[in-house]
C-alpha cells in the first residue's frame, strides 16, 4: 500500500514538472495533454478511498504539532495496534493518563476510550491530534498543513469534493481503524470446525473462561466485550491507583472505578494490561482474577463477581492462558 502512494507521488511530481516545462518552453500540445491526462488518471488510480487515505495519515506525524508523533507512535502495528510502554509518550516526551489499548477489531464497538467518552470512532481519531499529552495539535494548524500538502490536498478534493477539513479527516482515520479487524485465529477456525484450531489445552481453557473463571460473564459476545462499564478493583483512590475512570464522564458515583471492558482479541500481544499497564503478563493478570483482594486489596466499588477468590488450580491458569493466546490473528503470531 505504502509503496503504491510513495510511487504515486513520485509519479505526481514528475507529470507536474514535465506539464509545468512542457508550458513554458511551449513544447509540443501532445507533450501537455500528455502529461495532464496522466495526473489525472494518477488521482483516480491511487484515492479510490477514504481508508487508503487514512492509513496513509495514520502513519504520518504530520498530524501531530511538531510533527514527531503519529498515531502509530503508540498504536504499533505488529503489538495488535497497541503500545509495549505503560504510558505512551507524546509531544516533547509528555507521557499520557493510560496505556495505549489495541485498536484491532473497534467495528463493533459502542464506545471509545476507557471511560467511553467518545461515542462514535469519528469522534474518537480526533481528541488524539488534539490532545496536549498526545499530538497537541489544532484544527486549525492541522487543516492548514493538509491542504497546502501536495499529496493530501488534492487528495482530499478527490475523496470529498472539498478541500481538507476536520469532518473529513475524521471520516478517513475513522475508515482506517474500521479495516483493522481480526478473526483468523485458531479460536475461531476452532468455532468453525476447521483444521488448525485449538489445541486440548486451549479448549480446557475455554471452559475455565466460561465457567470457573467467570471471565464470560464481562468479556462476551464475538469481540470478548459486551462494552459495558465495569470495575475489577483497580481504583483505591491511593498512590498510583486514582484513575476514577467512567466517574468522571458522568459523574455519577456509581461509576467510580468503572472502566470499559477490552475486548481480548489479540490480547496475548498487547502487554502491559489494564488502563494504567499495571500487570506485565498475561500470567499477571490470570492472578489478580484469581485472588483480587490480595493483589489489590482496597478496590472502591468493586464488582460482586470478583467478591471471591477463584481458587483455579496451576493447571487451569496454564490453560487459561494458553486460552487467551489462541486468541491471537495469524499476523501478530511471531
Ligand atoms: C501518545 C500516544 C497516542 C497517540 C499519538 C494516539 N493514541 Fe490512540 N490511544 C492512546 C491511549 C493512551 C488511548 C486510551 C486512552 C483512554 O482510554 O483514555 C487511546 C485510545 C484510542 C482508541 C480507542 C480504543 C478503545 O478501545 O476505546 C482509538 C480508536 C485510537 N486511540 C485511535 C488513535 C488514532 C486514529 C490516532 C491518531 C490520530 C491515535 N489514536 C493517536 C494513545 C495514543
Ligand atoms: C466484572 C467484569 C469482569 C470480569 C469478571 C473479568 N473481567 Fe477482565 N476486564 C474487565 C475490565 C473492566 C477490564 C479493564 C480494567 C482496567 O483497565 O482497569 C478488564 C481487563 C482485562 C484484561 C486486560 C486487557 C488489556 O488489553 O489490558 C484481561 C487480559 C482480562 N480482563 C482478562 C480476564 C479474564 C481472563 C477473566 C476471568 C478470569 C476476566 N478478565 C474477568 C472486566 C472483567
Amino acid at each position: 500500500m505504502h509503496y503504491i502512494t510513495d510511487f504515486y507521488f513520485v509519479a505526481r511530481r514528475f507529470c507536474q514538472v514535465l506539464y509545468f516545462c512542457a508550458m513554458k518552453n511551449r513544447i509540443s500540445f501532445f507533450v501537455v495533454a500528455l502529461s495532464l491526462t496522466a495526473l489525472f488518471a494518477f488521482d483516480k488510480m491511487v484515492f479510490q478511498s477514504p481508508e487508503q487515505l487514512g492509513e496513509r495519515l495514520f502513519f504520518d506525524p504530520i498530524l501531530s504539532l511538531d510533527s514527531t508523533i503519529s498515531c502509530s507512535s503508540c498504536h504499533i502495528p505488529q503489538f495488535a495496534f497497541s503500545d509495549t510502554a505503560f504510558f505512551s509518550r507524546g509531544v516533547g516526551g509528555r507521557t499520557g493518563r493510560r496505556n495505549s489499548p489495541s485498536i484491532t477489531n473497534m467495528t463493533a464497538r459502542a464506545h471509545f476510550f476507557y471511560d467511553g467518552r467518545a461515542a462514535t470512532l469519528e469522534e474518537q481519531v480526533l481528541m488524539p491530534i488534539q490532545d496536549t499529552l498526545e499530538m497537541r495539535a489544532n484544527a486549525a494548524l492541522v487543516t492548514a498543513r493538509l491542504r497546502q500538502h501536495a499529496y493530501y490536498g488534492p487528495a482530499f478534493i478527490q475523496l470529498f469534493g472539498k478541500e481538507a477539513d476536520m469532518a473529513a479527516l475524521a471520516q478517513t482515520l475513522a475508515a482506517f481503524v474500521r479495516t483493522l479487524e481480526t478473526g483468523n485465529t485458531p479460536f475461531d477456525r476452532w468455532m468453525q470446525g476447521k483444521s488448525g484450531g485449538m489445541d486440548a489445552a486451549a479448549v480446557r481453557g475455554r471452559d475455565v473462561f466460561m465457567n470457573k473463571g467467570k471471565c464470560f460473564d464481562c468479556h462476551f459476545s464475538p469481540d470478548f466485550t459486551g462494552d459495558e462499564f465495569r470495575n475489577v478493583g483497580l481504583y483505591t483512590g491511593r498512590r498510583n491507583l486514582q484513575d476514577r475512570g467512567r466517574f468522571d464522564v458522568t459523574g455519577d458515583s456509581t461509576d467510580l472505578g468503572k472502566f470499559k471492558v477490552p475486548g481480548l482479541r489479540n490480547v496475548a500481544v498487547t502487554a502491559p494490561y489494564m488502563h494504567n499497564g499495571m500487570f506485565k503478563t498475561l500470567e499477571e493478570v490470570i492472578e489478580f482474577y484469581d485472588t483480587p483482594n490480595q493483589v489489590v486489596p482496597g478496590g472502591i466499588n468493586r464488582d460482586t463477581l470478583l467478591n471471591e477468590p477463584l481458587r483455579l488450580s496451576p493447571e487451569e491458569k496454564s490453560d487459561l492462558k494458553i486460552f487467551l493466546e489462541a486468541l491471537t490473528d495469524d499476523r501478530f503470531i511471531r
